[in-house]
């Protein structure tokens, strides 16, 4: 793997002390519950249902008064109920798909997205990255936000941006070698499906000028991170974000101590609940994650439950506090005869499998009343039926031991598993 140097951070406010920031945040805070609650009506309505009134607030803790918002809150009120200034002044919408019902729809003015530009630009410099670099963005560019997302930041930085967009993996790997650009932005399961290619046309990564990949969009594991490093010869960072509250760059792992995002709380703020109770957890305690705007102006969007499963960490690199990798979200949540699942912790066990490649999905059935899961990997280089079955055992033997739970697994030919081009499906229910 390339070393990359410390930089400097793009703004002050990253390393400032902690009682500013902590002031800077309440500040804006207030704010934000006055914009939200004077603008929009369905804000105003929520806070008043539930018997607040932003004046209710001084101090930070005070913001669990305040009711949540949910994706159904944005489903009632869709397309653009929610919105807090009019609609001329709303330059850019996007939309996350979601798998069920309609989408949800998000709202920018000029300044949001001046703002949404600065925090990817603050974390393509905290992933290393400088003016002097070339990004090639290989999320989807649309109403998905990873594309536009990163692309705006990228310029921000001074940086110079290829919009690549996802899919057409060959043309991608070629103009990586062509461009030869130093960092590139994609889904991990995107950049493996570039890596595979890269094999298949003989490419020489350790030719190429590629030195960081900032990874996100879905979760991903630390094995995951050794896996993509080693065959790029790259350092691997973690960028998170959600549409319903920007978009990319919410947080970002800073390079030189790859230990989670930071979060950029200056914008962003964050909390931690038992999402059986919605009480607030103390910060290292597990929970789900729920984000407030501070500066948003178009959408604020107030105590938002992002079904993201993570803890807070204090802040390393920088002031503002970590969040640890996401496990997975409580919607991918498997409960396999009593016990709680999710894709990452079987991503963590395959790449442990001599012989098994990083691609797979699990498929969810009913067998009687209960779940089953049959867990779908493939092997690296074609091999006997006797390879196949080594791995098979391996797998389901470390599956059962370490997540406790008995998984059947059906081992496929190199190229047997549906590649991704954007976020991949690690879950096919068929209940
Ligand atoms: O995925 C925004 C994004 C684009 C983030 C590009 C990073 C890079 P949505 O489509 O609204 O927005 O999906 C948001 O994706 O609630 C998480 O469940 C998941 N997610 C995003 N980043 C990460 C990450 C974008 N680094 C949802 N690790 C979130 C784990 C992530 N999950």
């Amino acid at each position: 793997m390339r070393k990359q140097a410390c930089l400097e951070p793009l703004h002050a406010i990253e390393t400032a002390s902690v009682d500013e920031l902590r002031n800077l945040q309440l500040e804006r805070l207030k704010t934000s519950l006055h914009h939200a609650y004077q603008n929009s009506p369905v804000y105003r309505s929520k806070f008043e249902d539930h018997g607040v009134h932003p004046d209710d607030l001084t101090s930070l803790e005070d913001l669990s008064k305040f009711p949540f918002t949910t994706k159904q809150d944005l489903r009632d009120n869709y397309p653009f109920g929610i919105f807090a200034v009019p609609m001329e002044q709303v330059v850019r919408i996007h939309a996350s798909s979601g798998t069920t019902g309609k989408p949800t729809v998000v709202g920018y003015t000029a300044e949001d997205i001046v703002v949404w530009s600065e925090v990817v630009a603050r974390s393509i410099r905290a992933a290393g990255g400088t003016a002097a670099d070339m990004v090639h963005v290989s999320y989807g560019y649309g109403l998905f936000t990873g594309g536009l997302g990163a692309h705006y930041g990228v310029e921000k930085l001074g940086a110079t941006v290829i919009p690549m967009s996802g899919g057409q993996t060959e043309k991608q790997v070629q103009l990586i070698q062509d461009f030869n650009p130093d960092i590139i932005m994609v889904t991990p399961s995107y950049m493996l499906n570039l890596a595979d290619e890269m094999d298949r046309q003989g490419v020489d990564t350790r030719k190429l000028a590629l030195r960081v990949g900032i990874f996100g969009a879905e979760p991903w594991t630390d094995a995951m991170r050794t896996e993509l490093e080693q065959r790029l010869n790259i350092s691997a960072v973690d960028i998170y974000g959600l549409s319903e509250v920007m978009g990319p760059g919410i947080a970002q792992e800073c390079v030189e101590t790859q230990d989670g995002p930071t979060i950029w709380e200056d914008h962003f703020y964050p909390e931690v609940i038992n999402p059986e109770t919605g009480e607030v957890v103390a910060d290292g305690e597990d929970g789900e994650l729920v984000f407030t705007n501070l500066t948003k102006q178009a959408m604020p969007i107030i105590r938002y439950r992002t079904r993201d499963l993570t803890r807070l960490l204090p802040g390393s690199a920088r002031t503002m506090r970590r969040m640890d990798k996401i496990t997975g979200r409580s919607d991918d949540m498997l409960i396999i005869r009593g016990v709680n699942v999710f894709p990452t912790q079987i991503e963590e066990h395959l790449l442990k499998v001599d012989g098994l490649g990083p691609h797979y999905f699990i498929e969810v059935s009913k067998d009687g009343h209960l779940d089953s899961i049959e867990i779908h990997v493939e092997m690296n280089s074609a091999c006997d039926a006797a390879a196949e079955q080594a791995a098979a055992a391996d797998l389901k033997h470390r599956v059962k031991s370490y997540v406790g739970i008995s998984a059947a697994i059906r081992v496929h030919q190199p190229g047997g598993i549906p590649r991704s081009e954007g976020k991949a499906q690690r879950i096919v229910d068929k209940r």
